[in-house]
């Protein structure tokens, strides 16, 4: 698909602050496009980048098989700016000597300039600084056309640079709010150093896109998967406006879904003149849940069928070239990196459909964050229930409904869910909370209701506070509230005796249950 105006590419060694540099920089208003660090240099020249950043990345350069970029890049005749593992990268590549430290440095650190002239820590950045260092091994010998512009208080390399070949490397994080002046070293980089003119608005990136779908798309047939969710709303709305009837969408049915959720779904795409399929799969799916407890076998199950189920439907679409996914800025980060990483959830997308279908992938929201995705919305004039909706992950219940998967236990689940909600919104709390529902628990507590004695199940009421889901902090809700609810569930739902509130923030333990 063609690239709009894509001034910096960071190439990502797998660091969890890449995220970070791509939002400061479109803080600057500058574009920029996250590439694993196995992309081409072909690739990486597709989009005309203004400059290059290199992410730090937890591997040490002299492992046999560490992270690595393919040193091409380094001629594209763009500046490049390696960042910790990304300056350790930079100098080994261009003749330079990395060794494991005698310590290693974790937080924050003092650095001091050299004195040697430098383009990044300028005039304007003080002789020593606080900065925030993560790494083990250093970079003890300079490649040649290098010289050193910061060193800590224990003589590490900190900041080197070669202005001939415009290389820039620094040990530290300057995207991380601890280290003081970060966002001016970026911004020298980028405005100073590459060129660029810090002009990026939504706006325009709607008129662009909206041209570059049309252009790519031609008269061929887009295919859509809605689940509900704000992304892949979004991306249909906005391939719509360029490509209109061409969309063919559909939404299926898992029968994991919120209360009355599919009716309201259904009745809002309609709304926006996009040709959905709706698709009522849920038998299927719980039938092949059947039995199952297994959080990741749950997940696996739920996104085999949904592919089988979307394939079926798809297949039927004649003409069809291309996939549309709502995919955007985080999920190519979360995605990237290494193979064999850790894997915490597998999360259900429709991951292998492309190829088996033959399809090619649209990705129009790629380089946008979540926020951006909304105002999106708003600017193609989407309606708020659509735009603020809360995220929901893609195998739905199943992972808040623990143990075995039931048509009772979800309905239980469904309703102890929608008084959660029904109260957060009637004391206005529900629009300030970025996550909030209920999770049923396989586990029997003894109660007591009138005169008898019950054995029934507990639910969890789980609310977060977050920015990117990446962390979350839980909700302090006001105890009345909180009241309310647990007594509301009590006596309106049958089959659960006790409501909990989960007071756990992420790290340590996840958004959802499972
Ligand atoms: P966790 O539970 O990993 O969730 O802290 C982070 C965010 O992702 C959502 N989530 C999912 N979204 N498919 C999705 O599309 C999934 O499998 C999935 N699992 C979790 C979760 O609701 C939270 O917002």
């Amino acid at each position: 698909m063609k690239t709009i105006n894509q001034n910096i590419v960071i190439i990502n060694c797998g660091s969890q602050f890449t995220q970070l540099i791509a939002r400061r920089l479109r803080e600057m208003k500058i574009h920029s496009v996250i590439l694993n660090w196995d992309s081409s240099p072909e690739k990486i020249k597709s989009y005309s980048p203004k400059g290059l950043i290199i992410s730090g990345g937890p591997d040490s350069v002299n492992d046999p098989d560490a992270i690595t970029v393919d040193p091409e890049i380094l001629n594209t005749g763009c500046p490049v700016l390696g960042i910790c593992y990304g300056m350790q990268l930079l100098a080994k590549l261009t003749g330079g000597t990395v060794t494991a430290g005698t310590s290693r440095e974790y937080g924050v650190t003092k650095i001091q300039k050299t004195g040697n002239d430098s383009l990044l820590l300028g005039e304007n950045i003080p002789q020593s600084m606080n900065v925030l260092m993560s790494h083990g091994d250093n970079v003890s010998e300079l490649p040649e056309g290098f010289k050193a512009t910061s060193l800590t208080d224990s003589h590490i390399i900190s900041s080197i640079e070669d202005t001939q070949r415009k290389f820039f490397g620094l040990q530290f994080h300057p995207e991380v709010i601890h280290t003081e002046h970060g966002n001016y070293i970026l911004r020298s980089f980028v405005f100073k150093v590459c060129g660029c003119s810090g002009d990026w608005n939504l706006s325009d990136w709607v008129d662009g896109m909206t041209a570059s779908i049309r252009e790519t798309v031609g008269s061929s047939k887009v295919v859509c998967g809605l689940s509900g969710g704000v992304d892949s709303s979004v991306s249909a709305v906005l391939v719509h406006r360029a490509v209109g009837d061409n969309l063919q969408c559909v939404f299926v049915n898992h029968g994991l879904m919120r209360l009355n959720e599919p009716e309201a779904v259904m009745k809002e795409y309609d709304s926006l003149g996009l040709n959905v399929k709706y698709v009522d799969a849920s038998e299927l799916f719980l039938k092949e849940l059947a039995g199952v407890t297994d959080p990741e076998q749950k997940r696996k199950i739920i996104g085999r069928l949904f592919i089988d189920v979307f394939e079926a439907e798809a297949k039927k679409i004649e003409g069809a070239e291309w996939l549309l996914q709502g995919t955007i800025y985080p999920d190519v980060i979360e995605s990237g990196t290494k193979k064999g990483s850790a894997l915490i959830k597998s999360h259900h997308n429709v991951g292998g459909l492309p190829e088996k279908m033959n399809l090619k992938l649209l990705e129009p929201l790629r380089d946008l964050f979540k926020d951006e995705v909304r105002r999106l919305g708003r600017i193609i004039g989407m309606p708020d229930e659509i735009i603020n909706r809360q995220p929901f992950p893609g195998p739905g219940l199943a992972v808040r409904c623990l143990g075995e998967i039931t048509k009772d236990r979800l309905d239980t689940l469904r309703a102890a869910d929608a008084i959660f909600r029904e109260e957060l919104k009637s004391a206005g709390l529900y629009a300030g909370i970025w996550q909030a529902f209920c999770v049923l628990l396989p586990v029997k507590s003894v109660g007591v209701m009138g005169d008898s004695r019950t054995y029934s199940e507990a639910v969890v009421l789980r609310a977060i506070n977050s920015q990117d889901a990446m962390t979350a902090e839980w909700s302090r809700i006001d105890y009345d509230v909180l009241d309310r609810v647990s007594k509301r569930i009590c006596n309106e739902v049958r089959g659960i005796n006790r409501v909990v509130l989960d007071v756990t923030s992420k790290p340590p333990a996840t958004i959802e249950w499972e």
